[in-house]
């Protein structure tokens, strides 16, 4: 969460630093604000709701300078407003500093601080490390960093300017993500690579209490001990990811993301299905066929839709690969300590790749000796870089903050995923194939599957003023169902449940009324039987009834109030295939509602704070 961009150089900074901050929105949206040096004087501009809030604002006022700071804000403590917005200085306006992450112990500081006379001028966890580093300050920008940071428990991305030392800019990195960028015009700071594309040629992580101290001519980067360290500078082009973060003709990036999940399909699948030995190869797991072979169990950590494709994952496994899985949310699996034998392998899965709780549920894993991998979409990320090996996405940049394509995709890896376990264990050349084929039809069946999307309008119209809307389905459709309700609750704010059909008689039916709609994901399979019995039962205490149903299916049409067909697919693939008339259904309504689909309210793309 929150976003950070530091520029000097030899150009105008607020130009690149509000480019930036315009590809880092994603993390955040509440507020942002920035602040750029001339000579020894601070130009600070921030303002409370979108980026467009400040680049009016600077517009307005323009904030002169080659050097500066800047944030975009997913507020943690104290609420979205002007004064709480970044950068935060200390009381002579000689620090500034713009902060990524939770300062744990702020409370005890601030008590010290405020018994001492300094007079704080926000409710941020942030505005303490600014007087901190004020006091710590004696003529050297980057002691004083290590001094106050010395001092605070939580984590940050720190970007840090002194009055004092004209075109300098401090970094420093302890648990939220922070990249140095090198280009021509000059030196950056960023949370991530995508905010310096087509500025810095170059980019070096930083990691963790690591400190950099960057001017327009050059950077070092030191550990907390002063030392200097020789960080490798790489091609940005390798972290920028494949496809395409433009918005094109569409209206809205989910719109465009859900739509463009036959061609991240293909893109996740290229390359990685075998027909010969009918198996799938991976490049970057670095596990050995003998080390596989000893495999003999599984634990998905991950959060939110991840997590939901964590639990397809589980079923995949067991039923494809015949090793026990199970799925962890990492924010429960990081403070656990359960025994866990040699020979698990535990999976991080994410879109982001800088989810904290899946971070950190990463490193306890490692911690404790174990081999981890990671399922992961965006390049370069923090949890790609820690982890043994993994398998990228290639779903291409995942604007929107409701995942759709990022989904899709880690079902479809994970099933390669069983595919290639399976064949290593007693899966046959004959399922292998099978398999495959299903696997390579799949983009031609989302291409046939997302015409559905008139229908789907037609019936979000029908059920948009439904305020509580739940999701049924079994087996394989159960995590589709938790999915479903998602992404309807965070983009419409309509409460929905996700439920194992059947687990619904045990107390989410007495919800049920001619004002609740039930989704059924009931496409044909081993349970259809058991699934219409489930649907008759909210049938006859009156409750409207959306079918997700295989085409042309008779028996749900004749029970079910409104039928959106999807084709049919093995049923180890229908989360994949369901996935899209249930995002589509979520986007209609959030329309009609009047919601922000792209931005909606109080959460960011990447959740990088506990
Ligand atoms: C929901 C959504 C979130 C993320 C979750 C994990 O649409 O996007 O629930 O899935 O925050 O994010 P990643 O996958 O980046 O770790």
């Amino acid at each position: 969460m929150c976003g950070i961009v530091g520029f000097t150089g030899t150009r105008e900074a607020s130009p690149v630093l509000l480019e930036g901050l315009r590809r880092l929105e994603y993390r955040g949206y509440d507020s942002a604000g920035l602040v750029t040096g001339t000579g020894a004087d601070f130009h600070l501009r921030k303002k409370a709701g979108r980026l467009a809030e400040l680049a009016r604002e600077v517009i307005a006022r323009p904030a002169p300078g080659c050097y500066g700071i800047s944030h975009t804000r997913w507020a943690t403590h104290g609420g979205a407003t002007d004064r709480n917005a970044h950068p935060h200085l200390s009381t002579d306006h000689d620090i500034a500093v713009v902060h990524n992450g939770v300062i744990e112990n702020y409370a005890a500081l601030k008590q010290q601080l405020v018994a001492d006379g300094v007079a704080f001028r926000s409710d941020t966890d942030t505005e303490v490390l600014a007087h901190l580093i004020a006091r710590c300050y004696d003529g050297d920008l980057l002691q004083a960093v290590l001094q106050a940071t010395a001092m605070v428990k939580g984590t940050y991305g720190l970007a840090v300017m002194s009055r004092a030392e004209p075109g300098v800019i401090v970094g420093a990195r302890l648990g939220s993500p922070l990249v140095v960028g090198i280009g021509a015009d000059g030196h950056y700071l960023a949370s991530d690579a995508s905010a310096l594309a087509g500025f810095a040629e170059k980019v070096v992580h930083l990691g963790d209490r690591q400190v950099v101290q960057l001017d327009e001519t050059g950077y070092v980067v030191r550990t907390r001990d002063f030392d200097a360290v020789d960080m490798p500078a790489l091609d940005i082009a390798g972290f920028l990811g494949d496809g395409d973060a433009e918005l094109g003709d569409f209206p809205h990036y989910m719109l465009k993301e859900i739509y463009e999940q036959p061609e991240a399909l293909e893109n996740a699948m290229r390359g990685r299905l075998d027909v010969g030995d009918a198996t799938a190869h991976f490049g970057g797991l670095n596990l050995s066929a003998q080390q596989l072979r000893q495999i003999d169990r599984v634990i998905f950590t991950a959060c939110g839709t991840s997590y939901h494709a964590g639990m397809v994952g589980e079923y995949l496994f067991e039923e494809l690969a015949r090793v026990p899985a199970e799925v962890e949310y990492a924010s429960e699996f990081r403070y656990r300590n359960p025994p866990i034998d040699r020979n698990t392998l535990i999976f991080a899965i994410t879109q982001s790749g800088e989810t904290a709780d899946t971070l950190a549920a990463l490193r306890e894993s490692k911690r404790m000796g174990h081999t981890t991998l990671a399922i992961c979409n965006v390049v370069g990320s923090s949890i790609a870089r820690e982890a043994d090996g993994g398998v990228y996405l290639h779903a291409g940049p995942e604007v929107g903050v409701a995942s759709t394509k990022a989904f899709t995709t880690q079902c479809a890896v994970l099933a390669m995923l069983a595919l290639y376990l399976g064949r290593s264990r007693h899966l046959s050349a004959a399922q292998g194939e099978k398999i495959i084929a299903d696997l390579q039809a799949l983009p031609d069946v989302l291409r046939e599957t997302l015409r559905c999307h008139d229908r789907v309008k037609a019936i979000a119209a029908k059920y948009a003023d439904a305020r509580n809307v739940l999701y049924l389905g079994r087996q394989y459709l159960y995590p589709g169902a938790l999915e479903g309700a998602l992404k309807l609750k965070e983009i419409s704010y309509i409460h929905a449940e996700g439920y194992p059909a059947a687990e619904m008689k045990h107390g989410p039916i007495a919800l049920v009324d001619e004002q609740t709609p039930s989704v059924f994901l009931v496409p044909r399979g081993a349970v259809f039987d058991k699934v219409m019995s489930n649907m008759q039962e909210i049938k006859a205490r009156g409750g409207p009834v959306i079918a997700v149903a295989s085409h042309g299916d008779r028996e749900v049409a004749a029970v079910a109030d409104d039928v959106i067909p999807v084709p049919d697919v093995p049923e180890y693939l229908q989360p994949i295939v369901t996935a899209i008339p249930l995002q589509l259904l979520a986007y209609e309504i959030a329309l009609l509602c009047g919601c922000d689909v792209d931005k909606p309210r109080n959460l960011a793309k990447s959740v990088t704070v506990e």
